[in-house]
């Protein structure tokens, strides 16, 4: 495989699936990685969007793939030689593992640097399987109970014992989607929270009857469930707490930024697709967690996603950026809830223009996302010149 003209400008690969002709051909990612082939030009590195496929086929094609960039603010299709580094920015539209995609991107990462190792990515998916390997390091993460939603009465017995609070959730994250709330009341009421509703059953049959017809709705079945231990957070609703960890242009990890996502009202998660919107962790803090010094919680919080990061590292080899989903439980300890190797910037973008908020926080979070975007730009140009795979 031949590596892009050493001479010409360095080309970023990113992987997504794109839908030509439509408003926004990479759909929830269009503006980001719109503003990633930007940010790519303004330092003369050049990037663009291709599928997995044209890439592996792409000595078969004269040594040339099909993919996507910006001419101006316009989208155009290009040909060009194999990236230099690779941004993958792929989600899976099923539910689980697509090996096809998973296999391609592994046969590329033997030619071409991925900014996120393809390791990395298959670990932190599988819900199931990164607890296993917070476990292994020692990283404070809420323990599973089931590896899927128990089937007869006496499993469900099993399960119900072991906490007062339960959480059931898809193995693969759906953003928040099917994530299901599960209280044990006096008397032997289960509380079932999900969505935007909360229901009481007084029987293991009927909360089993309640569980399987929201699965089926969902087009899923029980063993697409994991049941995990519920972290109980401090306040009146529920919150989480983003941290966006990179490398920058010197190869160097950075803490990007911190983000408070917080539910509404009666929804059962803070995802910002649930509905959840964010806030700055020090405002948030004052009001929800009274006592402690906020800028304290958030050096606490800021060391222990550091301290993740660098454990994840020590099997993966460096990682370009890490979405790290944290919980903080009335003792100030500080669970590792999930890690999102393809993390969006949407609640950064929601604090830079929010309404309400004032000017200085705006901008404050306006210079995080730029931010955010410019490092795996400036890390992937490190990457290309630091670690070339001529074959
Ligand atoms: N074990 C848990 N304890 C407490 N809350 C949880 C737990 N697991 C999930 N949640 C809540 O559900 C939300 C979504 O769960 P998460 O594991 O991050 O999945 P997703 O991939 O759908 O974002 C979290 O932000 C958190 O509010
Ligand atoms: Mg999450």
């Amino acid at each position: 495989m031949k590596c892009h003209d050493k001479k010409s400008s360095r080309l970023i690969g990113i992987i997504a699936p794109f839908k030509p002709h439509v408003e926004k051909p990479v759909g929830k990612q269009t503006n980001l990685l719109k503003e990633f082939i930007s940010a790519a030009q303004l330092f003369s590195l050049s990037a663009a969007i291709f599928s997995p496929e044209s890439l592996v086929s792409i000595s078969a094609e004269n040594g040339k793939a099909s993919g996507y960039t910006l001419a101006g603010s316009e989208w155009k299709k290009v040909r060009l030689p194999i990236p230099d580094v690779i941004y993958d920015r792929y989600y899976s539209d099923i539910c689980g593992f697509d090996e096809v995609v998973e296999n391609m991107k592994r046969a590329l990462s033997r030619s071409i640097p991925f900014i996120n190792p393809v390791q990395l990515t298959e670990t932190v998916t599988d819900k199931l399987r990164f607890y296993e390997f917070m476990t292994e390091k020692s990283v404070l993460s809420p323990r599973i109970i089931a590896d899927s939603i128990p089937g007869t009465e006496a499993e469900w017995k099993n399960v119900l014992n072991q906490k007062d609070g339960l959480i059931v959730k898809p193995r693969f994250g759906l953003m928040g989607r099917g994530v299901i709330r599960i209280h044990i009341l006096p008397a032997r009421i289960y509380q079932l929270h999900l969505a935007m509703k909360i229901l009481r059953v007084n029987s293991t049959a009927e909360l089993n009857g309640a569980i399987d017809y929201f699965v089926e709705s969902m087009g899923l079945s029980r063993n697409d469930f994991i049941v995990q231990e519920e972290i109980r957070i401090p306040g009146n609703r529920y919150f989480d707490i983003r941290c966006l960890i990179q490398r920058n242009g010197t190869g160097l990890m950075e803490f990007t930024g911190m983000v408070v996502r917080c539910a509404t009202r009666h929804a059962a998660t803070p995802n910002i697709d649930q509905g959840g919107f964010a806030m700055d962790p020090e405002a948030w803090f004052q009001s929800a967690l009274p006592g402690p010094n906020p800028s304290e919680l958030i050096e606490h919080l800021r060391k222990s996603a550091e301290t993740a990061y660098s454990a994840i590292e020590t099997t993966t080899g460096n990682i370009g950026e890490l979405g790290l989903d944290l919980l903080i439980d009335n003792n100030y300890n500080v669970y590792l809830l999930e890690a999102n190797a393809k993390p969006g910037r949407f609640a950064f973008q929601r604090l830079s223009t929010g309404y309400g908020f004032e000017d200085g926080l705006k901008r404050r979070y306006a210079a995080i996302r730029a931010r955010s975007i410019e490092n795996p730009v400036l890390y992937g140009r490190f990457l290309a010149n630091t670690e070339r795979k001529d074959k």
